[in-house]
């Protein structure tokens, strides 16, 4: 098992050395555990040569950023937001092809990184990227299953050169690297790059996050209260999709056209492979009542995802 505190070590003594004195370095920080360790790690190694960045995609998880902001005054590692959800919607608009979102994402958020580079003088951009992402995109082994955006999705001509020093690591080392870093242990569920436009199936569209988000927290805040109540252990993710297709709904006396959301909740230990959660069915009608009742934007079908990973993934782009 690897030792935490001298893999730290080893860690910022490579990042100093991959960005010597006087460049400065860019580091992607999403307030999740990978790229929090990243960040703690090259503050360590270059101080106030390295600059953290939060950046609003638009694509963000409700509350995400108030939770990211809390993480990073804990771990004392100063970080700045960069609002940049225009450009990531006009990136994506009338993309419908999985893939293609990936890519547009990774390149938007290289865009936004170049143009920070610029004002802040750096030219390293330090990214959380840990072996499952770039083994999963292709990197070995495996065929390219999906293009994570930190890695496959990056555009060729990037002028930033990317540093990676949780490269060889796998989720359970980077946990008890957190640990020994002094990172709040936190129950956040994985949560992927491209943000809820992986959550969006069809056109990625401001109105149509909004609807995936609220839908999304109400799964979060259902599930959570079993959890804390003890009816069940926390399950590896739970989370809601916006289907492409319009379905038909009746309220009162009229029927009326509405989104369908599909709620995926599933158990696994690494993602590699997972099996859906069964939830009781008290709770999963609670969840299908508030979301057609609260999220505004009509949802008026509600479906449980019963497949298992494989044959379908986790996500459903
Ligand atoms: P799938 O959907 O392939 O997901 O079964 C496996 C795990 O990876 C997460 N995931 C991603 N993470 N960038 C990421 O950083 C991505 O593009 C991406 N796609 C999926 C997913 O949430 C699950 O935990």
């Amino acid at each position: 098992m690897m030792d935490p505190a001298r893999f730290v070590s080893e860690a910022v003594e490579a990042v100093r050395a991959a960005v010597p004195e006087p460049h400065r370095a860019l580091v992607a920080a999403s307030g999740g555990i990978d790229s929090t360790v990243a960040a703690v790690i090259a503050h360590r190694a270059l101080g106030t040569r390295a600059v953290a960045l939060f950046v609003d995609t638009g694509l963000l998880r409700k509350g995400e950023a108030a939770r990211t902001a809390e993480i990073f005054s804990e771990v004392g590692v100063p970080y700045r937001i960069v609002p940049a959800a225009p450009r990531f919607f006009s990136a994506l608009a009338g993309i419908l092809d999985p893939e293609r979102k990936r890519r547009a994402i990774g390149e938007a958020f290289i865009r936004v990184f170049e143009a920070e580079a610029a004002t802040e003088k750096a030219d390293f951009l330090v990214q959380g990227t840990i072996a499952p992402d770039w083994i999963e995109s292709g990197g070995s082994l495996r065929d390219t299953i999906k293009t994570h955006h930190n890695v496959g999705g990056l555009p060729a001509t990037m002028s930033l050169k990317v540093v990676e020093p949780l490269r060889d690591l796998y989720k359970d080392e980077v946990r008890s690297v957190a640990a020994h870093l002094g990172i709040p242990r936190s129950d956040r569920q994985p949560f992927p790059g491209p943000g809820l436009a992986v959550r969006v199936a069809g056109e990625v569209s401001p109105p149509r996050v909004e609807i995936v988000r609220e839908a999304g927290a109400i799964v979060e805040e259902e599930v959570d209260r079993g959890v804390t109540q003890g009816a069940f252990p926390r399950p590896w993710q739970y989370f809601a999709v916006l289907l492409p297709v319009q379905t038909v709904g009746v309220t009162g006396d009229s029927r009326r056209v509405g989104e369908v959301i599909s709620v995926r909740v599933v158990t696994s230990r690494d993602a590699m492979t997972a099996t859906f959660t069964e939830l009781p069915y008290d709770l999963l009608r609670r969840i299908s009542e508030r979301i057609t009742r609260e999220v505004a934007g009509r949802v008026v079908r509600v479906l449980y995802d019963v497949t298992d990973k494989p044959p379908a993934t986790i996500e459903w782009e």
